[in-house]
């Protein structure tokens, strides 16, 4: 039996919202898995990219250390059984590293297909604890797994407590990726264990209204809620041109803010208005600056989490 589980690519903090607010976005990778048999370690693992040929990425594992196994494997643990003899398929169009939830969508990729092989033993609120478990935090793959905009916190039992929330369709979301990769373990590792008081306070206040600002549709809160300072000045140091795309772009009228998405280094701009191109170029023209191409999407919310495609 087969089951191939499309997921969509997110983008996790919303500037203050730091391992709590998470977006799903209309990118996604495939993850397809096999009961087979297979010689050997009886699992074999492929990375496909977007025409179909098998990719090579050193840093990922394709052996048991590979976090869609890993997801698999807690998954047929959680009802006494072990994973043996299966076929994992990757087929990656979302951007690798680049902090648009590509390691959340394969996680949740597996564990939704091998949930249906095995006849969807897990609820969901077991499968969004797992995918948390193996991915650290929960807000990327909450929205991977149900879709939308949401605030998703990890208890100290393992649970996640998650709500959506609903965004104004005329609000885009400009996603701008830059041509490097930052690993997120790199990206988490600059982030210090302690951080000020008075800088947690603020945070505390932008992400309330950040909330109240998307479920009122409030622009101007909108505005002033998308800044942080628990990640991103410390992250500014390893993520050329983010500093410069939010400086450039703080006098534009239809730029409600500008943001890193997840670790990084790809940058999230919010957007309204029919300015989008000049805000496209900005940004473009930003990152040429300093020797670094970029591409850009400009996106609507994805409000479909993980489907079961066949
Ligand atoms: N909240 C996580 C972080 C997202 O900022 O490290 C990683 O994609």
């Amino acid at each position: 039996m087969k089951v191939t589980v499309r997921v969509p690519a997110t983008t996790a903090n919303l500037g203050p919202g730091f391992d709590c607010f998470g977006m799903a976005l209309p990118i996604y990778n495939e993850v397809t898995i096999e009961e087979t048999v297979m010689p050997g370690t009886g699992i074999e693992i492929s990375i496909l990219s977007e025409n179909q040929e098998e990719i090579d990425i050193m840093s990922i594992p394709t052996d048991k250390e590979n976090i869609v196994y890993k997801a698999v494997e807690l998954l047929y643990n959680s009802i006494g059984q072990i994973p043996s003899e299966l076929k994992i398929t990757i087929k990656s169009d979302i951007p690798i590293a680049k902090g648009l939830g590509s390691s959340a969508s394969v996680i949740v990729g597996g564990l939704v297909a091998a949930n249906e092989l095995l006849g969807r033993p897990a609820d969901e609120a077991a499968l969004l604890s797992i995918a948390t478990e193996v991915e650290g935090h929960p807000d990327n793959v909450t929205p991977a797994i149900v879709g939308g905009v949401v605030i998703a916190s990890q208890e100290e039992d393992g649970s996640v407590v998650y709500r959506k929330l609903n965004w104004p369709d005329e609000w885009k979301i400009m996603v701008c990726v830059p041509d490097y990769e930052l690993p997120t373990d790199i990206a988490r590792s600059v982030i210090p264990k302690e951080i000020p008081f008075k800088d947690a306070a603020f945070n505390l206040r932008r992400s309330a209204m950040l909330v109240h600002a998307i479920s009122t549709k409030d622009e101007e809160l909108m505005r002033f809620s998308l800044t942080d300072k628990l990640h991103q000045p410390y992250r500014m140091k390893i993520v050329p041109g983010l500093g410069e795309i939010i400086n450039n772009l703080k006098h534009e009228n239809d730029v409600l803010g500008c943001v890193l998405s997840g670790a990084g280094p790809a940058v999230i701009v919010i957007t309204k208005g029919n300015n989008q191109e000049r805000i496209k170029d900005i940004v473009k023209n930003t990152w040429s600056d300093l020797n670094v191409k970029s591409d850009i999407h400009i996106l609507k919310v994805e409000e479909q989490g993980a489907i079961v495609l066949k």
